[in-house]
């Protein structure tokens, strides 16, 4: 049964109706409610008490429930909420103060005043009115079963989080244990935009990335990461404990920023739960907790809520380093440095259907199964992701018009020098236009994303950043020409076959896995990032490797796959990986004085 759009049982609905009936003014309802259930405020006006007193009286429609996807809506149910607060007083929490920030139909205040019985005062918020409806129904039903339970003021807001002031709680409440436990709105940014909400806080760049982090992924944040993050800032000072319901990804981010923001929190614990089980989604979530006012801890525990004695990980900073398993980097520490040559992501366009083509008889079909003649000069193999399961790759599924050799270069030059390319393009260019993301606004017609001399190398190294297999591919020329990769995909580029070999042959070692397994996050969704894959110093690397090893493994892939590679450029490959100054310090995309050699050969 439903009323304001809130589940109410018979019985609360029931227990309204009977003490409501003779009781006129809702201020003298207001009174009579707090004496049951603590709450402060039920009604907050006389029109809201009859509409309820009318509703009561008559039959209730149930309501459709409406889609709630830009808010977030996952709805801890009673029982995981009951599980984590009891966790929370195994771990000696005994609260005096609770706040929900985002308290949907309030699982964590019932579950809190099941388990804690010293609780003086809640505070709960939800954006969304049948909600804080169906947290008082809920609250009211408890006292009704509980009649003589410990009875807190709670006060219950409908509030947009992003705008309600917590410091005035802290800085009121500055002695009391308080307990601040709930589950933020499961949405990142980007999903905000796509949808066109605004639940989104007015400095939504709080991270203050750039545009071109756009590209990379890294602007993309979650909005319970960012509600985390001022509730750490308002309570930092406050006794007690923090808990919530996060994504995976918020949890790691929250403590690679914990090194510089310096939160007082210490015992930080990551608790998983099964996603699948308690929300029906596929999403990886556990339970953050840690302890409030404490010297800053930089590392994070791990451990399985259904089985919390058992400690599963630790990961954090290890000095001036992230990662993802403090046991196993203690084993592979001696690679993780800077990259000398600089990792590239591959070309991004956000129009799939449209810049990726199929070759059919002699022409170009696009994603939508249309014809297109096109001049080859433009045209290039694709490897997606998906693409790269043989060792040495010197063929493409995929075909993508290349526009542009540097990122921002004038398109003019295609009208005039390649007009089929040109008039495919032209006869599309509103869906060119139409591309959401900010880096194409005011850049040429037809703009591409991850290009630059790079793109054309003719020998790469790939690996693809979605999936979560510690291999890199070597990807040869097709047809004399280079092969492109797509923005799924990171690669190093090299004018040469042998520098491009021994590189293959020190990324697919056992060194550079087990630094991987312990630098990398399994359950991201780029598991593998320019960030990351710039740490695998090939210099320390290449000086641990024994020439013999490189000597077997150029030999067999010269046997298997029918190359040339030469083995005697070993020193000269070194002498190469000199440090040179860019963003990562000292990392430097490989280009070589020599002309380019060797395009006359194939792969079996
Ligand atoms: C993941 S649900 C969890 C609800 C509740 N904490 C629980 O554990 O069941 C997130 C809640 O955040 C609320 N919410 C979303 N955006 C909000 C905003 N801007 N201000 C306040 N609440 C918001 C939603 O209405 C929803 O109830």
């Amino acid at each position: 049964m439903k009323i304001f759009e809130a589940d109410i049982t018979y019985q609360v609905s029931d227990f309204l109706n009977k003490t409501l009936k003779r009781i006129a003014l809702f201020e003298s309802a207001n009174d009579k409610i707090v004496d049951v259930c603590g709450i402060h405020h039920y009604f907050n006006n006389q029109e809201e008490y009859e509409v309820l007193k009318n509703i009561l009286s008559k039959t209730h429609i149930v309501v459709k429930e409406p889609d709630r996807a830009e808010y977030g809506d996952f709805q801890t149910n009673i029982d995981l909420a009951v599980n984590v607060a009891a966790y929370l007083k195994h771990k000696s929490a005994n609260p005096k103060i609770i706040l929900e920030p985002t308290c949907g139909k309030g699982s964590f205040i019932i579950a809190s005043l099941r388990t804690f019985d010293r609780i003086e005062k809640i505070f709960a918020i939800d954006i969304y009115m049948p909600y804080v409806w169906e947290t008082k129904f809920s609250i009211l039903q408890y006292f009704i079963d509980n009649p003589s339970a410990n009875k807190p003021e709670i006060v219950i807001s409908h509030f947009n989080v992003f705008d309600f002031d917590f410091t005035e709680i802290s800085k009121e409440y500055t002695k009391e244990e308080i307990l601040i436990i709930g589950n933020p709105p499961w949405v990142t940014n980007s999903k905000l935009s796509r949808l066109d909400s605004t639940n989104l806080p007015a400095k939504s760049n709080f991270k203050k990335h750039n545009g071109i982090d756009a590209i990379t992924g890294k602007g993309n944040f979650d909005i319970g990461e960012y509600i985390t993050l001022r509730i750490f800032d308002a309570f930092q000072n406050s006794n007690g404990y923090f808990a919530f319901l996060v994504k995976n990804s918020v949890i790691k981010n929250i403590i690679y920023d914990q090194k510089q923001r310096n939160f007082k929190i210490s015992d930080i614990q990551k608790l998983s739960i099964d996603s699948k089980k308690e929300f029906n989604v596929s999403v990886e979530a556990s339970l953050l907790i840690c302890k409030l006012k404490q010297v800053p801890e930089f590392i994070c525990n791990e451990y399985n809520i259904y089985a919390p004695s058992k400690l599963i990980n630790k990961f954090g900073w290890v000095d001036d380093k992230f990662v993802s398993s403090i046991a196993l980097y203690q084993h592979s520490s001696g690679i993780d440095g800077i990259c000398p040559f600089e990792w590239r992501q591959g070309i991004k366009h956000d129009l799939s259907s449209f810049m990726e083509l199929e070759r059919v008889n002699g022409h170009f079909v696009n994603g939508l199964n249309q014809k297109i003649i096109l001049e080859e000069d433009l045209v290039f193999g694709l490897l997606k992701s998906s693409d790269l399961k043989q060792t040495v790759i010197d063929k493409t599924r995929k075909y993508t018009s290349v526009t542009q050799k540097k990122v921002g270069q004038s398109t003019a030059f295609i009208k005039k020098d390649h007009p089929k390319t040109y008039n495919y393009l032209y006869k599309n260019k509103s869906q060119f236009d139409l591309r959401r993301s900010s880096i194409y606004k005011g850049k040429p017609d037809y703009s591409i994303f991850g290009i630059g001399d790079y793109s054309f190398k003719p020998f790469k190294i790939a690996i693809s950043g979605l999936y979560k297999k510690y291999s890199f591919n070597l990807v040869v020329p097709q047809n004399g020409k280079p092969i492109m990769l797509d923005d799924t995909c990171y690669l190093l580029g090299f004018d040469r076959l042998d520098y491009a070999a021994y590189t293959f042959i020190l990324l697919n070692s056992e060194k550079t896995k087990k630094l991987l397994k312990a630098i990398t996050f399994p359950d991201a969704k780029r598991m593998f990032t320019k960030d990351v894959l710039m740490r695998i110093d090939l210099m320390k690397l290449a000086m641990q490797t024994q020439k013999a090893k490189i000597k077997n493994d150029i030999d067999e892939l010269n046997t298997c796959y029918n190359l040339k590679i030469q083995t005697g450029t070993w020193n000269e490959y070194i002498a190469t990986m000199r440090p040179q100054q860019t963003e990562y310090a000292d990392a430097k995309q490989l280009t070589l004085l020599e002309p380019i050699i060797n395009y006359n050969w194939t792969v079996a």
